[in-house]
């Protein structure tokens, strides 16, 4: 299968592309979806079967304080993509993400509950997601959330990374929500894509945890268990961008064809097991 994927620099694009050596993968520094030629060039010009696009504007903070780059980025960017995908006859995979969902309902969500997005990220992501339903009828939505990844910026490398700094560490005990390791993302995406049963799906780790929970079990796994990391609410964290509460993303529609992906605490032993051997 042709397989055409953006957004190759980041952590799950680049999960993508080391499991397809022969996909043809695009990096911001290549192809910068915001650019409507350019787009519909490369994908003509590559023919693909299926694009997964996985380039967006990821960094929740600056969404919220821009949130017309946001649009920008995830909306006219998925845009073009997708009547690229339409003029081709190319399927469109879209990554998006719990943040569609304000998180007050205090329970796990399904692929088709109501969005409600809390934050410009979002919002940005949702107007993405009704974009390439719009457009492209053989398309595939995977959600998911709290991607840890061997490249790209995220939580399990800023926790490790100050740590090691010996900085000081508080995070939020009332945020939770699905860990995910990309590899483990990357594998359900390409098994989904073969399927041609196209829809929106929720595709994490297994396990829902709080962040705070999430940092302690990254620093016991990484051999840290005495580091302090002190327990805080989302009311004393000032940042730009509120996060929902819970959202916890369920897995219905993908488990019922055989995709799931294992619990979040083998996926993060599976991760630093990886990166050992890397440093190696
Ligand atoms: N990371 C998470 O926790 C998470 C959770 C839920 C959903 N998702 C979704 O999963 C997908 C992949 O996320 P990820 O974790 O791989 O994020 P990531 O590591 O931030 O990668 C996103 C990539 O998109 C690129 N990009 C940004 N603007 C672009 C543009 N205008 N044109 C082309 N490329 C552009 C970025 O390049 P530069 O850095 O060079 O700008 C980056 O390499 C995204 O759609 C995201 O919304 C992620």
């Amino acid at each position: 299968m042709r397989i055409l994927i953006t957004g190759v620099g980041g952590g799950v694009g680049g999960a993508l592309l080391r499991r397809l050596p022969d996909a043809i993968g695009y990096a911001h520094s290549q192809l910068d979806v915001t650019d409507p030629q350019a787009v519909l060039r490369a994908i003509a010009e590559a023919a693909p079967q299926v694009v997964i696009h996985c380039a967006a504007l990821t960094n929740v903070d600056r969404c919220a304080q821009a949130p017309e780059e946001a649009l920008y980025v995830n909306g006219f960017g998925t845009q073009n993509v997708a009547l690229a995908c339409q003029k081709v006859g190319a399927a469109l995979c879209y990554l998006s993400t719990n943040e569609v969902f304000n998180g007050e309902r205090g329970a796990p969500y399904g692929e088709y509950d109501p969005t409600q997005p809390a934050n410009p990220y979002g919002y940005s992501k949702s107007v993405g997601e009704q974009i390439v339903r719009e457009l492209v009828p053989q398309h595939y939505i995977v959600r998911t959330s709290w991607v840890f990844a061997h490249n790209g910026r995220n939580f399990l490398q800023r926790i490790v990374g100050l740590a090691r700094e010996g900085k000081p560490l508080s995070v939020v005990t009332d945020e939770v929500a699905c860990p995910t390791y990309a590899e483990d993302l990357a594998e359900g995406i390409l098994a989904l894509v073969h399927t041609e049963r196209y829809g929106t799906y929720h595709l994490t780790n297994q396990g829902a945890l709080s962040r705070y929970a999430f940092a302690r079990a990254i620093l016991d796994a990484y051999g840290m268990a005495d580091y302090p990391i002190a327990p805080i609410v989302k009311a004393q964290f000032n940042r730009p961008s509120r996060p929902p509460t819970y959202s916890a993303l369920q897995n219905t529609f993908a488990a019922l064809i055989g995709i799931t992906l294992r619990d979040w605490r083998a996926a993060l032993h599976a991760f630093i097991e990886y990166e050992r051997e890397r440093e190696r």
